[in-house]
């Protein structure tokens, strides 16, 4: 029997990007306690994990503001480390009702670090964004480029960020990784597991995802005129699976060492609307017929990152492609309607 390295606590570890890194975490002997609302996951992913894995897991159905549920896991279960997945993530909602923004991304955080000081859990890895950073940052985007999120959903991630820097600064006790993920996209090898968002999606992959399979008739393409290489807006898009690894490394920094650090994750390429199009067009064999329009306010041209610190420091870099991407995302939508019909009978 192989002895586990650690447990660690994964809040919103049920949602998409959580779910990979469970997995990733698992099979690098860690242990894993998930704690998810479930408001904006199902629970069936809960029993996709534990078929990847052969495992069963450690899961609680609780809003990380929950005290008595909280208190009870730090009570009973000796966590070595949180990685806060669990907020909200639409942009356009944070747009609609800022309040429920600022109430789960900002407030339920609170109380959940409250809650974490009190039981003396201080080291915590939080999810943030390439949002945070100022749309005037030049790519590649370097951690210390200035921040100035341009929507409430940013705000809150930069919020969360500064809480828990201020933590750092003012109490010696508390350790704290901060990942600014670029673009997640793509889902698990074995198709069980992938991003599944509720309406209509925000991130272009997930969008794209539902033409390919036609449940949209087309793409809209907001701008053709920026100056990059086709004229459509370029993004630097990461696997999940990469992501989760870099979730991993960056778990074992925090572990044997005594630094906090904020890092970015993304691949340093940046790939244009219309070339994740085609790449995805060749993994599905399924055309993607799109419309050009208008350029969207507030998008800029081009948003990549700088990924050598987290190289440095972690020894960690990105490994896929995007043809891994659309690839793993293609198998993942083209099968979870066959999963959705065996698992409701
Ligand atoms: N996916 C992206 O494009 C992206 C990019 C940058 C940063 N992020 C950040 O990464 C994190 C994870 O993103 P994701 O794509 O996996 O999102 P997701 O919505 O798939 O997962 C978030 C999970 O948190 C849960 N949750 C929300 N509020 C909760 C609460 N109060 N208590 C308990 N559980 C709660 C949801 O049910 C969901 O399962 C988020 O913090 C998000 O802001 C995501």
């Amino acid at each position: 029997m192989t002895t586990s390295k650690g447990t660690i606590l994964l809040t919103g570890g049920l949602g998409y990007i959580g779910s990979h890194t469970a997995i990733t975490l698992i099979e690098n002997g860690y242990e894993v306690v998930i704690v998810d609302n479930l408001s904006n996951s199902s629970l069936s992913t809960l029993g996709r994990i534990e078929k990847i894995l052969s495992k069963k897991i450690t899961f609680f159905k609780s809003s990380i503001d929950d005290k008595k549920t909280l208190d009870n896991i730090f009570t009973n279960i000796e966590i070595d480390a949180v990685i806060h997945f669990s907020a909200f993530k639409s942009v356009t909602e944070s747009v609609q009702n800022p309040l429920e923004y600022y109430k789960n991304n900002v407030s339920n955080f609170i109380d959940f670090l409250k809650i974490c000081d009190e039981h003396g859990m201080n080291r915590i890895i939080y999810s943030s964004s390439a949002t945070v950073y100022s749309p005037n940052a030049s790519s590649p985007i370097t951690e210390d480029a200035a921040t100035g999120p341009v929507n409430p959903y940013g705000n809150t991630k930069l919020c969360g960020e500064m809480i828990l820097r201020d933590l750092c600064s003012e109490q010696s006790n508390w350790q704290v990784g901060i990942l600014r993920y670029f673009n997640p996209a793509g889902a698990h090898e074995s198709a069980l597991i992938g991003e599944s968002p509720r309406g209509t999606p925000n991130n272009l992959m997930p969008y794209i995802a539902d033409v390919a399979i036609g449940k949209r008739n087309h793409l809209n393409i907001y701008g053709d005129d920026y100056p990059t290489v086709d004229g459509t807006g370029v993004r630097d898009y990461i696997h999940v699976m990469d992501l989760a690894e870099g979730h991993l490394a960056t778990l074992e920094y925090l572990l044997h060492t005594k630094e906090s650090v904020t890092l970015n994750l993304g691949t340093g390429t940046g790939t244009s609307v219309l070339q994740l199009v085609k790449t995805y067009e060749n993994a599905s064999g399924y055309k993607i017929p799109y419309h050009m329009t208008d350029r969207r306010p507030g998008d800029i041209a081009a948003c990549y990152a700088d990924p050598e610190r987290a190289k440095r420091l972690l020894g960690w870099k990105a490994k896929r492609s995007i043809h891994d991407m659309c690839l793993s995302s293609w198998k993942w939508i083209s099968q979870k309607t066959e999963y959705q019909r065996s698992e409701s009978e």
